[in-house]
């Protein structure tokens, strides 16, 4: 009986977003949970550059485009193609693959003060595996932290909760003065998607490869070894 009346509430909930967001026009329903991670945490300045992985259809690139105005510059990846909008590049591509983070490292000419990552793996349904997925996408994440954001940057990331999370905590402890896990009313209450909020980036801490070398990998495997 719980069990339905949750789903009943999540229902209404996510309702209440996805006409939200078309009243408002945004792309998706996740612009919400990237403005209430920023109205709590103070993410965005006006002026800021923002990369924004996983970033189609456009949601949380349209809210950091906003709240960096009218100075900032936004710069959305995704592996699909994302309908254009004014004042954000972007670029379609894997993030995994050496080419698309060359072309990331080309265009962002300087370094990132935010780092976003609403990437999410294609759902197996599985609950480790979804968890494995998204824990290597979350290392990529890290590894773009590690090349170009900006001491005392922020990163704000997506990861499917499961046995591997405390790993990747440590390995964002090491890099980040202050982490905090938050999940927003706008996510799913079903949903094992949390947020990790990290702010205050050390800087360069980790040796990094030459960005033009063909074989870029993560600098740090993540407990599992599946990278
Ligand atoms: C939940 S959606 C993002 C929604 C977006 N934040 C918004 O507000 O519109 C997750 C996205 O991650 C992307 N993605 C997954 N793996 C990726 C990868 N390896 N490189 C780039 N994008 C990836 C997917 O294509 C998908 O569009």
């Amino acid at each position: 009986m719980a069990d339905l009346h949750d789903r009943w509430v999540a229902e209404r909930r996510n309702e209440h977003y996805y006409k939200l967001a078309k009243k408002l026009n945004y792309r998706s329903r996740a612009s919400f949970k990237l403005i209430q991670i920023d109205d709590r945490f103070g993410i965005f300045r006006p002026g800021d550059s923002v990369v924004d992985l996983g970033a189609c259809p456009g949601g949380w690139c349209q809210v950091a485009q906003e709240r960096t105005w009218p100075n900032g510059h936004v710069i959305g990846v995704d592996l699909r193609y994302i309908r254009p909008m004014e004042g954000v590049e972007t670029i379609i591509g894997d993030i995994t693959e050496d080419s698309t983070m060359r072309e990331l490292l080309n265009r962002f000419n300087g370094k990132a003060d935010v780092i976003l990552s609403d990437m999410a793996p294609n759902i197996a349904g599985h609950y480790s595996t979804d968890h494995a997925r998204s824990i290597h996408l979350c290392t990529f994440a890290i590894d773009v932290c590690d090349r170009i954001l900006k001491k005392d940057g922020k990163l704000v990331m997506k990861v499917f909760m499961g046995d591997m999370f405390d790993t990747l905590m440590a390995e964002l402890e090491k890099r980040f003065q202050s982490v905090k896990v938050h999940s927003p009313d706008a996510s799913r209450p079903t949903s094992s998607e949390v947020y990790v909020i990290s702010q205050g980036f050390y800087g360069k801490s980790v040796k990094l490869k030459n960005v033009n070398e063909t074989d870029k990998k993560p600098e740090f495997k993540a407990k599992g070894g599946f990278i």
